[in-house]
């Protein structure tokens, strides 16, 4: 009998990403193989994300479509997975609507996929099993990661914070850090299998190792990280400004690994928002933090993610978040108009103080348009710069091109000599020109990197 095929539909951030590898590993494990496409499939597993209205639309609207395919070949199965299996309100939907799902678990009990698997095939019924708390942190669990030389590696799992527009806290559940040593060991492994430029990951990795005994924090890790040899670049995300230490920040202005790309989401630039945001800093506080960053790393490319028409948002408020963005100058901004999510805080203000949504869709906007002003002013002043980039692929719109990032994630397009191969190969180019989204540039030296053989088929995951 020939092998059973899966796809795993991945939404949502690298936590998502991380964790639809591990769900790969474990399928490998059990005898199945990667389809191309979810037509090919005999499982497909859609890993949800609930941060966003939008992103669960996109998912309903994704497992509606399946009921066709699953009409065709009922020996289909078919899982939900995810930030959104740990919703009450998505198991209600799913019952009504979506008779075709065999199997629904949520984000704390991923690793006893094999299992609910057999359960789900041998029963007539939708089998939910999704974990209202997570138990201890599971190591040494199987996992299939991407093709390449970059990977993730989780550091913390979920979030204390409970900002009270999100609705991490209620999915991801309580912080729980992983010890040091296995993940010391873990990217030693990834290290010698040819991976240089590693993710730690975590809901809010600055909280990393104050559960721990004794306690431990993210610069500690990322010292000890960057001693590992093979490593070239050492990335962390997502961080909270509340907890970005000075100790971090000279921790990374004075290496040579970690990336100097600093992500600080900073959601508003009020204090009343902010305040009732439960962000537990000011603007002014921020942007003191800013400027300690700028000092001790120059070079810093700063970004950060936004949200506008949070409940009650005036436009005294929402001008506050522009003054911010004009001050800061960040590379770039991931900017969000306010979602309301059910079980949160702000949710019940949204039924009181809503900020109607054409002047929410003004005020985003109005925001990204001054954002890319300075993302254009901020890449223009990169022209004749030299900077070190990974070669990550050809570029889907030319051929004659290669697609690569600079430590600060932004994309560099480069010409293409078709004699040589630099995929995965990390080499030096010279910025030529700019624009709001991209860099060009032309190669201005040898590849530093040797290059790495590709060895793992590309993860059936989009
Ligand atoms: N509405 C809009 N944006 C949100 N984010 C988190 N929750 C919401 C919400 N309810 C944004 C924040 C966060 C990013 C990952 O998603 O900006 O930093
Ligand atoms: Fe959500 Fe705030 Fe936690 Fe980030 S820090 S995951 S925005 S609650």
């Amino acid at each position: 009998m020939s092998q059973p095929r899966y796809f795993i539909k991945t939404y949502g951030c690298q936590m998502n990403e991380r964790d639809s590898e591990i769900m790969a590993g474990q399928l490998d494990m059990l005898g199945y193989q990667p389809a191309l496409t979810d037509r090919d499939a005999d499982l497909i597993v859609i890993n949800t994300c609930a941060v966003r209205g939008s992103a669960e639309e996109h998912a309903f609207g994704y497992i509606g479509q399946l009921r066709q395919l699953k009409d065709k070949n009922p020996s289909l199965t078919l899982a939900v997975a995810g930030c959104m299996a740990q919703e009450p309100g998505t198991i209600a939907w799913l019952t009504k609507h979506a008779p075709q799902v065999d199997l629904v678990f949520g984000t704390h009990n991923l690793h006893q996929l094999p299992e609910l698997l057999e359960k789900a095939q041998d029963s007539d019924e939708m089998v939910i099993d999704v974990w209202k708390s997570a138990g201890d942190v599971v190591e040494h669990l199987p996992s299939h990661r991407k093709d390449g030389v970059k990977a993730f590696v989780n550091i913390i799992y979920g979030c204390d914070k409970f900002c009270t527009y999100c609705i991490v806290p209620f999915t991801r559940g309580k912080e729980r850090s992983r010890e040091i040593e296995p993940i010391v060991d873990e990217v030693k492994a990834l290290a010698l299998e040819g991976f240089q430029d590693i993710t730690v990951l975590g809901q809010n990795v600055n909280s990393y190792g104050h559960d721990l005994e004794p306690k431990r924090d993210l610069a500690d890790l990322l010292v000890e990280l960057e001693r590992i040899d093979g490593v070239r670049w050492l990335r962390y995300t997502t961080s909270h400004p509340r907890d970005f230490s000075q100790h971090l920040i000279d921790v990374i202005g004075a290496s040579n690994k970690i990336t100097h790309h600093v992500h600080l989401p900073v959601q508003a630039g009020s204090n009343p928002i902010l305040k009732r945001m439960n962000r537990k800093y000011t603007k002014e506080s921020y942007l003191d933090l800013i400027d300690r960053v700028k000092e001790k790393i120059p070079d810093a490319s700063l970004t950060t993610d936004i949200i506008v028409g949070f409940p009650g948002e005036t436009e005294a408020d929402f001008e506050e978040t522009l003054d911010l963005v004009r001050r800061v100058r960040y590379d770039a901004a991931f900017t969000f108009i306010y979602s309301p999510r059910e079980k949160t805080p702000a949710a019940r203000w949204e039924g009181r103080d809503p900020v109607p949504n054409p002047v929410k869709k003004d005020r985003l906007n109005r925001l990204m348009e001054l954002q890319y002003q300075i993302s254009w002013e901020a890449n223009q002043a990169l022209i004749g710069k030299e900077e070190l980039v990974l070669v990550e692929g050809v570029s889907k719109k030319n051929d004659r091109v290669w697609a690569c990032r600079t430590h600060a994630n932004k994309v560099v397009l480069i010409d293409r000599d078709p004699g040589q191969d630099l995929l995965d190969r990390f080499v030096p180019v010279r910025i030529t020109g700019a624009k709001t989204f991209y860099l060009s540039g032309v190669q201005a030296g040898e590849p530093v990197s040797d290059a790495v053989p590709r060895r793992r088929l590309e993860l059936p995951m989009v």
